[in-house]
């Protein structure tokens, strides 16, 4: 019987409990002995690694966030630590790891490869959905799921008191998730890091649209904008002439629920990871891509800015 572990690291996102629920089975019936890792790095490193049963993943597939935990680790940037790490899977027996992560994560994985030979498989899991060579990240559809309902319930209330609302929406320096929002939520105004914009080149036309009967606007902002939210807001207020809102949606983007297409890709995500591990990949990132699945080498993912989709981005043209 061979050993393998799945841990998470990085922020956590809705639908890393599904692939951990589906990583238990599916090792179970690839004739594995699966383990979960406590804490993402940290829990390598101080050996909070424990086998899995069924009963530890029964009825973890509807929570959101990840039962086992996820941490940014500093101590695993240092090979001290990462010797440390090698040492407690070896007690285990475990030489092939599953990552839930993001690109960092990624990079980590590589070095404690390259220097202790431990096979992993990483699954892109991030909110921003930035990691190059993936169309999707787990969480994305789930985090869009959760903003929709918030524009949907700030619309309401911009509607009834004539205001203009600003919404932040997560995502680092990656405007993915106010662009599809702003897209799918038909809202008046869409600010992302990747694309320079001036405010004064609206003003003429919400003015007008005030005039003709407009009574309140949706402005989806990136976090990752030149601007903070409060600064968009007061503009709507002092050059439009629309009393005006800041709402930050923050770390509820994160959690909840896992959707539907999360649960989904969680149980494919990790399908092909083991498979890989089992098979020829013994240090690859599975993406998802236009093509379906593919492994790609960690250079080809980590490190690399992800280009936001120019298609999208044409949208807002
Ligand atoms: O990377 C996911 C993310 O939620 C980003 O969108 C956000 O900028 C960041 O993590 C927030 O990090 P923390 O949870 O550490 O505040």
């Amino acid at each position: 019987m061979k050993n393998i572990a799945i841990l998470c690291s990085g922020g956590d996102v809705s639908g890393m409990n599904p692939a951990i629920k589906h990583f238990v089975e599916y090792s179970l019936k690839k004739g594995l002995i699966p383990y979960l890792v406590y804490d993402g790095y940290e829990g390598l490193i101080d050996n909070n690694i424990k086998k899995a049963t069924y009963n530890d993943v029964a009825g973890i597939m509807i929570r959101g966030g990840t039962v086992i935990g996820s941490a940014r680790s500093k101590r695993f940037m240092q090979s001290e630590f990462r010797a440390q790490a090698k040492r407690n899977l070896d007690a285990h027996n475990i030489d092939m790891l599953v990552v839930l992560g993001g690109d960092g994560s990624f990079r980590g994985l590589h070095t404690f490869y390259k220097e202790h030979g431990i096979k992993f498989c990483g699954v892109p899991s991030t909110i921003d959905n930035d990691i190059n060579g993936t169309d999707y990240c787990l969480g994305v559809d789930t985090a869009l799921n959760i903003i929709k309902v918030a524009i949907d319930a700030v619309r309401d209330t911009a509607a009834s008191f004539r205001r203009a609302f600003v919404i932040e929406t997560m995502g680092r320096d990656c405007g993915y998730l106010a662009l599809v929002s702003h897209l799918t939520s038909g809202s008046e105004l869409c600010l992302i890091p990747e694309l320079p914009y001036n405010l004064q080149d609206y003003k003429e036309e919400f003015q007008k649209q005030i005039k003709n009967g407009r009574r309140y606007f949706l402005a989806i902002v990136s976090e990752g904008i030149k601007q903070d939210a409060q600064e968009i807001a007061e503009w709507f207020e002092n050059e439009v002439g629309i009393e005006s809102r800041v709402s930050v949606l923050g770390h509820i983007q994160r959690g909840g629920n896992p959707s539907i297409y999360d649960r989904l890709m969680a149980y494919k995500f990790v399908n092909y990871a083991i498979d890989g591990l089992l098979g020829e990949h013994d240090e690859s990132v599975i993406c998802y891509t236009k093509q379906g699945f593919v492994y790609r080498a960690i250079d080809e993912v980590a490190g690399h800015i992800k280009p936001l989709d120019p298609e999208l981005i044409s949208y807002l043209s």
